[in-house]
């Protein structure tokens, strides 16, 4: 990489510290970190051994020599977060939900674009070799046109009546949960993985423990989505976080007219392809395609995960910063459309009806 990324990283929980392993790994340098309060930005400078010692948002965006800004807050804080980012010249990357709303995130691609800033959204499973493999074969002919695009993401980390968490709370976490916090991504790599789109849907949202710390809760636990897509496809997601025993379980099919290609998360090195006579199970590293080698880090046998995922997503994130093109790299249109996705999904569960997602 020609340049050293400096980068700053607002929010000092789970992401913040996978953003940090990341911003390294990609060649970067993480110069600060701030969370809520002068204490936590002060723990959040040694718990990811930041280069300075930082107290305030202020300080972080006044710092010229940082080109390059993390958000890994509570959702409904990005779009703020984002502006003042781009207001100061920065490189953003924003952690999904990009916003709550599809007005916002829709305002924050053109405040990205106005100010020539390159700006993605982690939507990691894209970096997955064995996803690019899988958006290889179906791009190269070899799955056939595709007709049914099926699965689900399912966690069990609100499974109990008094777990509870920001993302519960529609005033930090949004209008929607389960769907907005990783239907988003389920969405984002069936539309990658088989380049199609969803044009219109049909969803109903649960929520199935109505009260949590002791407030009613309005976000979903659940939803259930039917879809159609551009190209004629058909489809199903149910998306839950409370399935005991499913900690990230995101798995999705795309069945074509020759192969059916399967990919579960939680066993990621491993892609099934299934046939009509043969069914096989390619293990990462013995494809093809050049697209799924390129995220290769270690040799096939050696699991890889979600963190290489992430590094390689910032690594290309920093690439597109330097002037490269990465292909494949999910931007701030890519979070907008989320945004729409989500929204057509609330407004179809409160209806009962079929709803279009704007193009
Ligand atoms: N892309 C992915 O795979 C992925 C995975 C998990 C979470 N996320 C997203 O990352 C974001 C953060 O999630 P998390 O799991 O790290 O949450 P978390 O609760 O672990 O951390 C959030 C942090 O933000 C800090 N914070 C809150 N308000 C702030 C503000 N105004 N300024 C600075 N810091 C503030 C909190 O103190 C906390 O340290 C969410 O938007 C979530 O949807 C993305």
């Amino acid at each position: 990489m020609a340049d050293r990324r400096q980068a700053g990283i607002i929010g000092t929980g789970f992401m913040g510290t996978v953003h940090a392993r990341a911003i390294r790994r990609s060649g970067g340098t993480v110069a600060r970190i701030v969370g809520s309060t002068p204490q936590s930005s002060r723990a959040g400078a040694r718990l990811v051994d930041a280069e300075r010692v930082t107290e305030t948002l202020d300080e972080l965006l006044q710092d010229s020599a940082i080109d390059v800004v993390h958000v890994c807050t509570p959702n409904t804080t990005h779009g703020s977060l984002v502006r003042e980012a781009i207001r100061h010249g920065k490189h953003v990357v924003c952690e999904k939900p990009l916003a709550v709303d599809p007005a916002e995130a829709e305002e924050l691609v053109n405040l990205a674009a106005e100010a020539g800033v390159t700006a993605t959204v982690p939507f990691v499973y894209r970096f997955y070799p064995t996803v690019r493999e899988a958006r290889a074969r179906v791009a190269d002919g070899s799955t056939g046109p595709v007709r049914l695009l099926h699965g689900s993401y399912l966690q069990d980390w609100l499974a109990g009546d008094t777990d509870d968490n920001w993302r519960v709370d529609a005033a930090t976490g949004g209008a929607s949960r389960a769907f907005a916090d990783i239907g988003v991504h389920w969405c984002d790599l069936v539309e990658f993985v088989s380049g199609h789109r969803i044009t219109r849907l049909t969803a109903r949202t649960v929520v199935a423990v109505p009260e949590r710390g002791g407030r009613p809760v309005t976000t979903e636990d659940v939803a259930a989505v039917l879809f159609e897509t551009d190209r004629g496809a058909f489809g199903t997601v149910t998306v839950s976080q409370i399935s005991p025993g499913r900690k990230n379980r995101l798995w999705l099919s795309v069945d074509g007219a020759d192969e059916s290609l399967c990919f579960d998360q939680e066993n990621p090195d491993s892609l099934w392809i299934g046939g009509r006579d043969v069914n096989r199970q390619l293990m990462r590293g013995t494809g093809e395609h050049p697209s799924a080698a390129r995220y290769a880090v270690v040799p096939s046998g050696h699991p890889q995960g979600y963190q290489d995922s992430f590094d390689a997503f910032v690594a290309d994130t920093y690439a597109a910063i330097a002037g490269e093109a990465p292909d494949g790299l999910p931007t701030f249109a890519d979070g907008l459309r989320a945004a729409r996705i989500t929204r057509a999904v609330l407004d179809s569960s409160r209806t009962s009806g079929w709803v279009e997602v704007p193009a």
